[in-house]
């Protein structure tokens, strides 16, 4: 087999995505690796995952440069050191500029919570339960210089349940992200999810009769 791909993780926060994929990586015969993880503020609790598995962690603080360009220039910089192939932002709670975008055509992916086209952005989940939409969920998508509009990889439906209220759905959702994060990693990192004509083709046996009900279909 062809070695892992090397993959590098950008957070600003408590790292619950990270920990999945963390867990990922760990298994046996996972295709990718990660080999470094770089937040942007220094107090993410996500850096303390990445420590406990044993990878390379680093807090390139946004705050300390003079301005976007040089902020990102360091993280391209601590990134090609390591040899990252991939990019996977994880909760990175900075809007990348173009030019960061088109250095890693292609070779960056993000998680966002919600069934993109639908509520890019922020305050996803109040937005789905103020629309009335039945199900909600998650994306792994390629970045592109429109937030939250590149290439889809994979997707995540749950059900918005009656009662919800923003921290209820957002943990369904989250669920969700840990279970899609990893796999769509997986099919990246195999070669088995590929961008063709700005859209993601997948080579994946899937059953095509799987459907998810909100409300269930019951007499
Ligand atoms: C997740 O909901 C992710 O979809 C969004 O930010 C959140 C990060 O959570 N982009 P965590 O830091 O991975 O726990």
């Amino acid at each position: 087999m062809a070695g892992k791909m090397k993959v590098g993780v950008l957070i600003s926060g408590r790292g619950s995505n990270l920990k999945s994929l963390l867990e990922a990586c760990a298994a046996p015969g996972f295709p990718a690796e990660i080999v470094t993880v770089l937040s942007n503020q220094p107090g993410a609790g996500g850096l303390d995952h990445a420590r406990a598995a044993g990878v390379a962690a680093a807090v390139v603080d946004h705050k300390a440069y003079d301005g976007r360009a040089a902020f990102e220039a360091a993280l391209t910089t601590a990134l090609e050191d390591a040899a990252v192939e991939l990019v996977c932002l994880a909760g990175f709670l900075r809007v990348v500029t173009p030019a960061f975008v088109r250095h890693w055509q292609g070779r960056m992916i993000n998680i966002h919570p919600s069934l993109l086209p639908l509520f890019p952005g922020l305050d996803t989940h109040a937005r789905a339960l103020a629309a009335g939409v039945k199900l909600h969920g998650c994306s792994v998508h390629y970045v592109s210089e429109e937030v939250d509009g590149g290439a889809i990889v994979g997707q995540a439906a749950v059900p918005v349940l009656a009662g919800d209220d923003p921290d209820s759905l957002a943990a369904r959702v989250l669920a969700a992200e840990h279970r899609l994060y990893p796999a769509c990693l997986r099919l990246v990192a195999d070669g088995r999810a590929r961008l063709v004509d700005g859209k993601v083709e997948i080579s994946l046996d899937c059953d095509g009769a799987a459907q998810i009900f909100n409300p269930p279909l019951r007499p």
